[in-house]
């Protein structure tokens, strides 16, 4: 299943105090069913754009709760590929284990050590993208790096759904539309789904 996450320090990227549910011990308040509920509803707004063979990138995906909950939304041999993306190895072994669990969502599952500030894709690679809670988790000066990385990653016309948490500005979509990521929907307070431009 991917990549074997290595111990290694975190990249500069990663806020030095991260809110908790991105710490690893507390990852575990991600996967709740409340929120669990509220993440559904969110990607559920994505569900009609994902074409058969999609490459799905979740960036920053913690414990992948997420790829997860749209992989049970999706129709069987759907996707064709998922990456989930972390800097914190503990955050994908945990995923690794969530995924193993019966009822297993339906893969190819590719997990991956990275920095959402320099990803490790080539350009226009992912169909769809999940960003979902992450931008908060960055030290701030990086948090431009990452946007434009997602955008590069995204290929035209390709999907984002992205995820605010209460606390953080809604300038957040407008630094998006700004890389040239369009906001489409908002499916809920807090998330927007947005479409690159061709
Ligand atoms: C609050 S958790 C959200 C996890 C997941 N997206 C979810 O909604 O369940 C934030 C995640 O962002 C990750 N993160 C922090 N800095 C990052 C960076 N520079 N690149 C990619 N991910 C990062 C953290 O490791 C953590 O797993």
């Amino acid at each position: 299943m991917g990549d074997r996450p290595s111990r290694s320090r975190p990249p500069d990227s990663v806020r030095g105090r991260i809110p908790l549910p991105g710490r690893p011990r507390w990852a575990w308040l991600l996967g709740t069913g409340l929120r669990r509920w509220r993440i559904r509803r969110i990607l559920r707004s994505v569900v009609p754009h994902v074409a058969s063979g999609s490459t799905i990138l979740d960036v920053g995906s913690g414990p992948g709760y997420d790829a997860e909950e749209l992989a049970r939304l999706l129709p069987r041999g759907q996707v064709g590929r998922w990456v989930l993306l972390d800097p914190q190895p503990e955050m994908l072994a945990q995923a690794r284990r969530n995924l193993a669990r019966p009822p297993t969502p339906e893969g190819p599952w590719a997990l991956i050590v990275g920095d959402a500030a320099a990803l490790p894709l080539r350009d226009g690679s992912a169909d769809v993208v999940l960003s979902l809670g992450v931008l908060c988790c960055m030290a701030e000066g990086s948090v431009p790096a990452a946007i434009a990385e997602t955008t590069r990653a995204l290929r035209p016309g390709g999907w984002l759904v992205f995820g605010i948490p209460p606390w953080r500005r809604e300038g957040d979509i407008e630094r998006w539309e700004q890389a040239g990521v369009g906001l489409v929907s908002r499916p809920r307070r807090g998330a927007a789904l947005l479409q690159k431009r061709l």
